[in-house]
């Protein structure tokens, strides 16, 4: 049975954060995960550095219960957006990261894959069939901070490029599988593929992907689907949603808090086995009301959540936790590797700005 928390957990004890908690058939030791992190480190062979690797073993052992990886990307085609990202598709990359697995696992944590294909965000220039594919013909408004030239127009997706596309979920999901990892995430927020059929700012479609929610949510619904049925029903299922994307930040991807709940209950009624809710600051108020994005996506699923953004201290870790099952951290576990224990004894602890996590695109390997 699904363990989740329907009402804000006032009465929380102070120790929730470093208690168990039972994640379908896995015990996780504590509350706490190290958010998915690209590092732009796989320059050959589409396989991270070994420092990469290693510092994901290391996050494991300094007590995170849960490790994501970078966003893998689906395909070699059109997924990529970014230099020097990961595949996890052929007998090579999956070799790489058994070990890897084996690690995290190891040290008593889950690793869990993310992987996503870029959509309208691609990179033409590092995406072997250098096109651009997206719901529709709609590039965002701002350039791209890597290249300073605006984003291409994209192509828009027909059905057999639909298809090609779920296929990549799938044998990116079937290599993560053979890699040995307890989890798939599909990644669905940020303004990515994904996140672009779930929004009207980013889908004209007139077909049967397009328009009401329920047609937006309908490329989510079969890359879920067709991912799930290579997915062990032991292994974990999850997937990623946010209301802001990396280009044109300031928009709300929903257009207001119903249109948002609408699509966090028909995900909820895939077959998966958790919710991850990533935002800028997990306590701003979402959607014009007096409520944040975990107690929004709690008012409509019962699935157990994640929740990121901002979580640097005790304080923030334990109120952050009050609407949601787990937190996950990136910038705070990316550059303080005592973070979990540092959170434990209470210590003062710096909010990082986005300029701050820079040096996980260097080369310079993070203790
Ligand atoms: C270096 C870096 C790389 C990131 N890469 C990804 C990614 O691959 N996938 C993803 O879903 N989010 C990615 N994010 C976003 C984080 O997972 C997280 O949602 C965001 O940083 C807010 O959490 P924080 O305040 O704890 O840093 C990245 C963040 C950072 C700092």
């Amino acid at each position: 049975m699904k363990q989740h928390t329907l009402f804000r957990r006032d009465s929380m004890s102070d120790d929730t954060l470093f208690s168990p908690f039972h994640l379908k058939n896995y015990e996780l030791k504590n509350r706490i995960g190290v958010a998915p992190m690209t590092r732009m480190s796989s320059v050959k062979d589409s396989i991270p550095r070994q420092d990469v690797f290693d510092f994901l073993v290391r996050r494991a052992r300094n007590g995170a219960a849960i490790v994501y990886t970078e966003a893998i990307v689906t395909d070699y085609e059109c997924s990529q957006g970014y230099p020097g990202q990961a595949r996890v598709l052929n007998e090579k990359q999956i070799n790489a990261w058994k070990p890897v697995v084996e690690a995290i696992r190891a040290e008593g944590a889950v690793a869990i894959m993310q992987m996503f294909h870029c959509g309208r965000m691609a990179w033409p220039e590092v995406n072997p069939a250098g096109r651009v594919i997206a719901p529709s013909p709609v590039s965002p408004r701002q350039v791209n901070p890597l290249t300073n030239e605006p984003y291409p127009v994209p192509e828009e997706m027909d059905l057999l490029e639909i298809e090609q596309v779920i296929e990549g979920f799938v044998e990116t999901a079937k290599g993560g599988i053979a890699a040995g990892f307890d989890g798939i995430e599909v990644h669905g927020a940020h303004g990515y593929l994904i996140s672009q059929f779930l929004s009207s700012y980013s889908n004209q479609r007139t077909d049967a992907f397009g328009g009401t929610a329920e047609n937006r949510c309908r490329f989510a619904h079969e890359v879920i689907q067709a991912v799930r049925s290579v997915v062990p029903g032991d292994r974990l299922l999850t997937f990623r949603i946010s209301n802001w994307g990396i280009a044109d930040m300031d928009v709300s991807l929903f257009g207001n808090k119903e249109e948002y709940q609408k699509i966090i209950s028909l995900l909820s009624k895939e077959p998966l086995d958790v919710l991850s809710v990533s935002t800028y600051r997990y306590a701003e108020k979402a959607f014009g009301t007096d409520r944040n994005m975990a107690q929004i996506t709690r008012e409509a699923t019962s699935l157990p959540l994640m929740i990121c953004g901002g979580i640097h201290d005790r304080a923030s870790a334990d109120d952050a936790l009050k609407d949601a099952d787990i937190v996950l951290s990136a910038k705070s576990i990316l550059l303080n590797p005592e973070w979990i224990e540092d959170v434990r004894a209470g210590k003062s602890l710096p909010l990082y700005k986005a300029e701050d996590a820079n040096i996980a695109y260097t080369e310079t390997p993070l203790p």
